[in-house]
């Protein structure tokens, strides 16, 4: 029987999984269909039951319905809990438990991209909200102690990292102080909108005082190159785009629901081929 998988959020248009997951369920001869799903936050929970009553066996969450999902879940995994968010639902024994692979997919790219050990270097990372709290928990937890968090404002930067339960040694500072002592980092993570298409012009800070050798990864992918990125490449340093975050975080996805392991740059490839033409 065809099984059944898909993606939920509010919107869900715009989502590049159904293309990227329909393809590798193709390519490995799986017989499934992979199907966008527009919930509203006041249907969640009869989705999740409806989901579940007609046998799906798995589907991601997209924004905004990461966090609220979690108490109609039968079991979340313990990291998930600890970023407070799930992105990957999977079937296990007529039950939905709860993941969240976008830390880890952040990991692997930058793995694939950088290099694979990176432990002991020292990370910034721009922004606090929901994507910089997954990238930094899943740092800490597989051992990475030296990041800082910056911040507009600073005082959610200091609440992540009080409420972090990973050892670290982290400081929560203004976007400014990080400008000015940027020079300590060998990893930048961009990981707030500023940037995002349709403002292509707008960058977090000044990379003047940029590490030459630093490498600096913007988790945004439309554009491809953000203003801070293209500003880094002009200052002789290695970059990153999100395109791999996206594309390991469903890679992850699909290894939980099917137990094989899909091909990372066939997925790159069809979503950029995807986003090509939609592109600024
Ligand atoms: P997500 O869940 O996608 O990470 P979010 O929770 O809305 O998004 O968080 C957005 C992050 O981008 C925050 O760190 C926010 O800074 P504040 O905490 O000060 O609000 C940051 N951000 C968004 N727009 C910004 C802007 N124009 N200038 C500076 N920071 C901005």
């Amino acid at each position: 029987m065809i099984k059944l998988y898909g993606v939920i959020g509010d919107p869900i248009v715009q989502s590049m999984s159904p293309v990227m997951q329909s393809q590798e369920f193709e390519k490995l001869d799986i017989e499934a269909h992979y199907h966008p799903f527009h919930i509203l936050g006041k249907d969640l929970h009869d989705a999740v039951k409806g989901m579940k009553a007609i046998g799906v066996e798995g589907f991601n969450v997209t924004s905004p319905h990461k966090t609220t999902i979690m108490p109609f879940l039968d079991y979340i995994d313990p990291l998930a809990k600890v970023i407070g968010a799930v992105n990957t639902v999977v079937r296990i024994n007529d039950e939905f438990h709860g993941y969240n692979t976008d830390g880890i997919g952040y990991i692997k790219a930058l793995q694939a991209d950088w290099k694979e050990d990176f432990k002991n270097e020292k990370a910034l990372i721009i922004g606090a909200g929901g994507a910089a709290k997954a990238i930094f928990y899943t740092l800490l937890s597989k051992g990475m102690k030296n990041i800082d968090i910056g911040n507009r404002s600073v005082d959610k930067a200091k609440q992540l990292i009080d409420d972090c339960p990973y050892e670290g040694n982290s400081n929560a500072i203004s976007l400014k102080e990080a400008e000015e002592n940027l020079e300590q980092y060998q990893l930048i993570i961009q990981t707030t909108s500023i940037g995002m298409y349709p403002n292509l012009s707008e960058s977090p800070l000044s990379l003047e005082n940029i590490q030459q050798d630093a490498f600096v990864s913007d988790i945004i992918y439309n554009p491809f190159e953000t203003a801070l990125l293209k500003e880094a490449k002009e200052r002789g340093a290695k970059t990153q785009n999100g395109l791999g975050m996206f594309v390991y975080q469903g890679a992850l996805a699909f290894e939980k629901w099917t137990g094989q392991t899909p091909d990372a740059n066939r997925m790159s490839e069809i979503v950029m081929k995807h986003l090509g033409g939609k592109l600024c």
